[in-house]
């Protein structure tokens, strides 16, 4: 797919089909980010497969290139090798769009002694610190400098082992330590790790590598540093979020979809929400059937790190509750700046307050079409099923968002009966 102009990217939606049929979830984005970023760590080859084809990979792969790593991406293969770091560099014009780049530091410093990363700007959905990343590498010796958007880490010695709590859980924290430790000297325990499955899923990829770490999926990690590692072959889990977006699509009233290579563990808190706001779900080993009745009470919920009910499906579930006959509250605890999705679902009809931390939606609202900007890729996911719920066209610009992390979502769509394209891409 060739775009003519990112910022021109938007969807069109004529809402109110019916959605059925069955589709079929693609590798986890949060997965594969870091498992690409820990290439760095051997000068072997790597297969990865399961790898979704969306715009924040393609700009990981591009930077990691950049650095030295030689590789094709071809549909969700990809090949990738480090055999020497020619640039220690991140520029700031390849990562512009992501800010997954500060996986590459814990790694390429790991491997080389010396790190540049750009960090492009705040986010739009609040402040995304990294201040116990750098804690962390600190510790582990690394002498760091934060100027103009630029990080700069190196270390004369290799790195060494620590015992570190996070502060704060943090999904990328702990997946930079993870990968900077599986190479330092001496052992490194970190505690209140992330519990994330995409941590899981970096943890049994580095196992493959030949790393020492114990404590899978536990908060506790304990790593004991190799002095090298080597290549592997590894399938990227399904991806969650995707996952649950696609139940929540199939939660309107009278849709009625199956969602295959589910892993329905990974949502548990997701499932739950919907069985008590009255969505029927039928769940096997990795699919799960939802249909609704649009018969859909209202909730109180709040986000939380894994196993809670994650940030990344709040403003989709937000989107469905604007159909709940009654008051909704949703608390986010993550980020601080992740409502901007109400504003927009405000103008196709919803009634959503923000009051600090916690957006009150007032339900049922009929929703009605309309031009609204999607302001972060979850956002957009929203506005689509706003789109897909309302009364005639709606355009959701700045969709390159949506490109960012769900793999080919309007052809998805259209197979389950809805009518959504892209405007301003051409296929190639
Ligand atoms: N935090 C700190 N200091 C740190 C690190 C985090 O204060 O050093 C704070 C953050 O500011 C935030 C909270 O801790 O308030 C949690 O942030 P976390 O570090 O866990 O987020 P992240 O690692 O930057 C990943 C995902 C996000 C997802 C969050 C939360 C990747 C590449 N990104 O971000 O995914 O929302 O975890 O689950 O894994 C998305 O895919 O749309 C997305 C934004």
């Amino acid at each position: 797919m060739n775009y003519i102009n990112m910022g021109n990217i938007k969807t069109y939606i004529k809402g109110k089909n019916r959605l059925s049929g069955s589709v079929r979830i693609s590798g986890a984005k949060n997965a594969a980010l870091p498992e690409l970023a820990a290439a760095l760590l051997s000068n072997d080859e790597f297969e990865f497969s399961g790898v979704p084809r969306v715009e924040d990979i393609k700009v990981m792969f591009k930077a990691l290139k950049n650095i030295g790593a030689e590789g094709e991406f071809n549909n969700n293969f990809i090949n990738i090798k480090v055999p020497e770091i020619k640039s220690s560099l991140v520029p700031k014009d390849i990562v512009e769009t992501s800010r997954a780049s500060i996986l590459i530091l814990g790694p390429l410093l790991a491997r080389s002694g010396y790190a540049k990363v750009s960090l492009p700007g705040g986010c739009s959905i609040g402040d995304r610190h990294i201040n116990f990343h750098l804690e962390g590498l600190r510790k582990m010796g690394a002498e760091i400098t934060e100027k103009n958007e630029h990080i700069t880490a190196k270390t004369s010695a290799p790195l060494q082992g620590i015992a570190y709590r996070f502060p704060q859980k943090t999904v990328t924290g702990t997946e930079n330590l993870l990968m900077a430790a599986v190479l330092a000297q001496g052992t490194t325990v970190l505690e209140n790790c992330a519990l994330e499955p995409e941590i899981g899923d970096l943890v049994d990829l580095l196992l493959k590598m030949g790393a020492d770490i114990e404590g899978k999926n536990s908060d506790t990690l304990e790593i004991t540093g190799r002095s090298t590692l080597k290549g592997t072959r590894h399938r990227v889990i399904p991806d969650r979020i995707e996952m649950g977006t696609y139940v929540i699509a199939g939660s309107f009233a009278g849709n009625e979809i199956v969602v295959e290579n589910a892993v329905p563990g990974y949502i548990e808190s997701l499932l739950d929400i919907l069985e008590k706001v009255g969505v029927n779900l039928e769940v096997d080993n990795d699919r799960i059937k939802v249909s609704s009745n649009g018969n859909l009470h209202p909730i109180d919920i709040e986000t939380s790190p894994f196993p809670g009910f994650p940030t990344d499906l709040q403003a989709q579930l937000t989107t469905l509750l604007t159909q709940a006959e009654g008051v909704s509250r949703v608390k986010e605890n993550i980020f601080n700046n992740r409502f901007q999705h109400a504003l927009e679902l405000n103008k196709l009809g919803a009634d959503i307050k923000i009051a600090g931390d916690t957006s009150i939606i007032s339900g049922k609202t009929n929703l009605t079409g309309t031009d609204i900007i999607a302001t972060d890729l979850r956002a957009s996911a929203a506005l689509v099923l706003g789109g897909l719920i309302a009364e005639g066209e709606t355009i959701v610009a700045n969709s390159y968002q949506l490109l960012r992390g769900y793999e080919n979502m309007p052809q998805k769509l259209q197979e389950l009966g809805a009518e959504v394209k892209l405007l301003g891409v051409k296929n190639d």
